[in-house]
């Protein structure tokens, strides 16, 4: 792996985001610390593999959603708890990175090679494998047991949403309910976890305010991969490939409702090709463009936005603070973002 450069990669836009890290910036410092000492182990390959994942990390955000929920409704506190779960829950995130291109045959992640292009499949799935364990007993070493329950059903969400992505794609017959329910499943439960856990880690006797901000995660991350799975119909630089949903057979929200906005003709036309020339890239091509011809980008972006409005209603009544300010910007940004 002598040709990959080692220096620190970073793909995020600074700016805004380093106006909604400012009243957490000491939380994210020891945060990476303790996430980059999570990881060791006694296997010199796996040092390797993950020195190469924490040198190229992502954005962050939901270590982020971690200390802004916790310090928003606790005043600013945060403990060692929190630090924790904020480990455990980027420790799965990055875990399920490694599973989801193996999976989804993809050879590109934030900017760079994937683990499986780098290492291959086998070898992929055992660090992932790995990095889910050390999650799991970051939580158990230290009797979290009530965010170990959280992360939990989590996980179990995770790979369920998955599961029903493939089985739907096998079949091309997704409605728009069910694509809400995988992606509620697939991303959105961890969103919830990270905000729901950093609630839980303050203040583990107030139900009411764990359940507002699980729901306020789900909400949000719902809009997260709406806005991940427009990326895909783009050229953008997003550090990891575009248009590769078509050619894995997934549908998502731009071409379901394309699909339910046209002609009988022009469904069948759409499904072939899905289907069975799902790897000719001029036939892909078209399709994207059908997509954007019955407005399946536009569809998509507002039901995004109406998920973000939801999520912001939720926090409304919180007192005014900088954590509170930056969560509304977090909010803003998973749908502005560039990457
Ligand atoms: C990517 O998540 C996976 C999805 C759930 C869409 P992120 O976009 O948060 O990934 P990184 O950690 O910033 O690379
Ligand atoms: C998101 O799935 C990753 C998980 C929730 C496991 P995708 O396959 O849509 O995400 P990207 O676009 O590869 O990051
Ligand atoms: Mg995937
Ligand atoms: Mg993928």
């Amino acid at each position: 792996m002598f040709f990959i450069s080692p220096r620190i990669v970073s793909l995020v836009p600074m700016k805004i985001v380093e106006q909604i890290k400012q009243p957490i910036v000491d939380e994210m410092e020891l945060f990476e610390r303790k996430f980059r000492d999570s990881m060791l182990s006694k296997v010199a390959l796996l040092n390797r593999i993950t020195h190469y994942i924490v040198n190229r990390k992502g954005k962050q955000m939901r270590p982020m959603f971690v200390f802004l929920t916790a310090k928003m409704i606790s005043d600013g506190t945060v403990n060692e708890r929190t630090y924790r779960g904020a480990a455990v829950i980027e420790l799965i995130h990055t875990a399920t990175l490694v599973h989801d291109d193996v999976v989804d045959d993809s050879n590109k992640r934030r900017g760079f090679f994937s683990i499986n292009a780098l290492w291959k499949n086998k070898i992929a799935v055992l660090v992932g494998d790995y990095l889910l364990s050390k999650g799991l007993l970051l939580s158990i070493d230290n009797n979290d047991f009530d965010l170990l329950k959280i992360i939990s059903v989590a996980v179990r969400e995770m790979s369920e949403g998955e599961l029903l992505q493939i089985e739907k794609a096998r079949r091309l017959d997704i409605t728009e309910d069910v694509y809400y329910e995988i992606i509620r499943q697939k991303t959105a439960t961890l969103i919830a976890a990270c905000c729901s856990l950093g609630a839980c880690a303050v203040n583990p006797d107030d139900a009411e305010v764990i359940e507002r901000m699980r729901k306020f995660g789900e909400l949000i991350g719902m809009a997260f991969q709406i806005k991940d799975d427009l990326f895909d119909y783009t050229d953008d630089a997003i550090g990891k490939p575009t248009g590769i949903d078509i050619k894995e057979q997934k549908m998502t929200l731009p071409l379901i409702h394309a699909l339910n906005n046209c002609s009988s003709k022009e469904k069948s036309w759409c499904i072939n090709s899905i289907k069975n020339h799902n790897k000719d890239k001029k036939r892909v091509r078209e399709v994207i463009q059908f997509v954007k011809d019955k407005n399946g980008l536009t569809y998509a972006e507002q039901k995004m936005v109406q998920f973000q409005q939801e999520a912001l209603q939720l926090i409304q009544n919180f007192p005014d603070s900088p954590y509170k300010n930056s969560l509304v910007l977090m909010v803003n940004y998973v749908i502005e973002r560039k990457i």
